[in-house]
């Protein structure tokens, strides 16, 4: 299948001397979920800003044949990249339905109201406060409220950095069963982000380690099927850090 996106030896600077990502390559075919692990600084967020445009990096980044690297921000989410970022930017003053009215404003009012309610049906618990303030919803609504909001431009590939950061375990499950309502929907992409590496390893299709900005390993869904195989690759790639993760079973 050709790729919806190929990241081809990406690095990122930040500052004259200070690499936070060192020739990272990876491809994204449409309909599948593609994830990002690794420690706390590893490098993941700045990988899905580089290609949202958030920040500028060198190496290339080919999205649906083009070449993207150069273009502005507003281009990228034009041709279908949303990127939700790890401490949701949901507008508090405004209320939910209003938050999602932006994320949809550049789409006809008709398939705004078309994608509200589909938002609206993934997400109930949203649903049942659609005319109050944003500011009044839990953690864990505020975070489907930040992914109904990317969805609302109809996009092809949705950038999900942590989506479960900060949310109790019944949240997180409830996080991940959306996600895979959405991934059986249409051609769309999902690049993830995620410290739940079990959830994680079940829900994607391609898995990518990485360790000090660099890519250290990779697992297919397929090859992480067996608790031993799952065990060995967080062993292999993510190392002792990681022991409190690995023993909740969620
Ligand atoms: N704006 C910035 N200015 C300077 N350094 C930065 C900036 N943003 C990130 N870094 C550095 O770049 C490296 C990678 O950061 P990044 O945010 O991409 O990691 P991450 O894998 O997303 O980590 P986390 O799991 O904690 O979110 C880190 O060393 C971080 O300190
Ligand atoms: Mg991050």
């Amino acid at each position: 299948m050709t790729n919806l996106l190929s990241v081809k030896n990406l690095s990122v600077f930040y500052g004259a001397s200070a690499q936070a990502v060192e020739n990272v390559s990876f491809d994204v075919e449409p309909g599948k979920v593609t994830a990002l692990l690794g420690a706390n600084g590893a490098g993941k967020s700045s990988i899905m800003k580089a290609v949202a445009g958030l920040i500028s990096a060198k190496g290339d980044i080919v999205y649906d044949g083009l070449s993207i690297g150069e273009l502005p921000i507003r281009e990228r989410v034009r041709r279908g990249i949303v990127y939700v970022p790890e401490r949701r930017e949901i507008v508090g003053e405004l209320s939910v339905r209003e938050n999602l009215v932006l994320g949809g404003y550049q789409v006809s009012t008709g398939e705004r109201r078309r994608r509200m309610d589909t938002v609206l049906e993934l997400f109930p618990e949203i649903a049942n406060k659609v005319d109050g303030g944003a500011w009044r919803l839990s953690g864990g609504e505020q975070q489907m409220l930040a992914i109904g909001r990317g969805l609302m431009s109809g996009p092809r590939l949705l950038l999900l950095d942590e989506p479960s950061l900060g949310l109790a375990p019944l949240l997180i499950r409830r996080v991940f069963e959306r996600l895979a309502a959405i991934r059986g929907e249409g051609d769309l992409a999902i690049v993830l982000v995620e410290q739940n590496l079990r959830m994680t390893m079940r829900l994607c299709d391609d898995l990518h380690f990485l360790r000090s900005g660099r890519i250290v390993g990779r697992r297919r869904a397929e090859e992480l099927k067996d608790e031993a195989a799952r065990q060995q690759a967080i062993d292999a790639y993510l190392g002792a850090s990681e022991t409190e993760v690995v023993t909740e079973h969620a």
